[in-house]
């Protein structure tokens, strides 16, 4: 598989969780002991947990990195094998200066080191630097764009591999010709994809991250418009047509939706970090992120509340 090329921050360090996990034993395998009437399940060393955190928008104001630090602290506590983003790791350099973007990445690179366990990163589009006509930086600055985000933490697209599961993260974003995003997979990507998925094993489950959602039913529920999914989703579909798609995680929409596409797949929009730019919920979706547990070919999920909405309560209510 195409390694990882720079993605991970924070630290390197894999908890292997079980005495049993250099045993290459599948998890429905029993183990029969010497006693003729004594069976014992042979422990699941194939099962790992991993985070989503999706839309953390750190910024210094806000008491934002408080908030932050309360997710990675819970995320240290449950200790899971690895951590994914879904982007929007900062807000925002969209319309930024050099400098204020330049430090915004470098808080969310200083605070994500406090993560015990590696951290694959996704672009979202409040990491996309300069692309709004408001910024005073020119497109030919070398961080336009994906520039700064890729100085920071390597490609925008890539994949790894974890106890059997291929996990593939998407750079979801494109700029239009009026200087505005949308939620776009361009070509050189989905042909790096498709490299990368003919070296992948058509059993082996696979999971998507994307910042921009695939699927996503906000506008048939609100109405309006605007880039709230991706508009060529189908091609990356149809590259996986024939793999084991698990799960697309996604973000940017600051709620919480899943869904089981025809017996196939699963969708999950993983709520958000920030909430809404860190003074409550938005769409009345708490502030959390998802834990998933996965078991062999199958996984199941919950949110986790990191206390921040209890937490920024409670500072409203001295404030008073
Ligand atoms: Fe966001």
């Amino acid at each position: 598989m195409e390694e990882n090329n720079g993605n991970i921050s924070g630290r390197r360090k894999f908890l292997i969780k079980s005495g049993l996990a250099a045993v290459a034993v599948p998890f429905t395998q029993v183990s029969c002991q010497p006693s003729k009437d004594k069976v014992v399940e042979v422990e699941n060393e194939d099962s790992f947990e991993f985070a989503f955190l999706t839309d953390i928008h750190i910024k210094p104001e806000m008491n934002a990195p408080k908030g932050f630090q309360m997710a990675i602290n819970k995320v240290n506590a449950l200790n899971p094998d690895f951590v994914i983003t879904g982007g929007d790791l900062v807000y925002d350099t969209m319309r930024g200066n050099y400098e204020q973007s330049e430090s915004l990445f470098s808080l969310y690179k200083e605070m994500s080191k406090g993560f015990n366990m590696p951290v694959y990163n996704c672009i979202g589009n409040h990491d996309l630097f300069a692309i709004y006509e408001e910024s005073p930086e020119s497109e030919d600055h070398p961080d336009y764009k994906y520039g700064m985000w890729e100085r920071h933490f390597g490609k925008t697209y890539y994949s790894f591999d974890h106890k059997g599961w291929h996990f593939i993260t998407l750079n979801s974003l494109e700029v239009t010709d009026n200087k505005r995003y949308k939620g776009f997979y361009h070509q050189e990507q989905l042909e790096w994809l498709k490299k990368d998925i003919a070296k992948v094993d058509k059993a082996t489950p696979i999971v998507i991250t994307t910042h921009i959602p695939m699927i996503c039913t906000y506008i048939q529920l609100n109405g309006g418009s605007g880039s709230r999914s991706v508009a060529n989703a189908s091609e990356v579909f149809k590259i996986l047509e024939n793999h084991n798609l698990k799960l697309v995680l996604q973000g940017h929409i600051h709620w919480k939706e899943y869904g089981f596409v025809n017996d196939r797949f699963h969708f999950l929009t993983g709520g958000s970090i920030a909430g809404n730019g860190w003074k409550g919920r938005r769409h009345n979706t708490k502030e959390g992120f998802v834990k998933i547990k996965v078991k062999g070919n199958d996984f199941s999920w919950e949110y986790i509340d990191h206390g921040w909405e209890a937490e920024r309560l409670k500072m409203a209510n001295k404030s008073v």
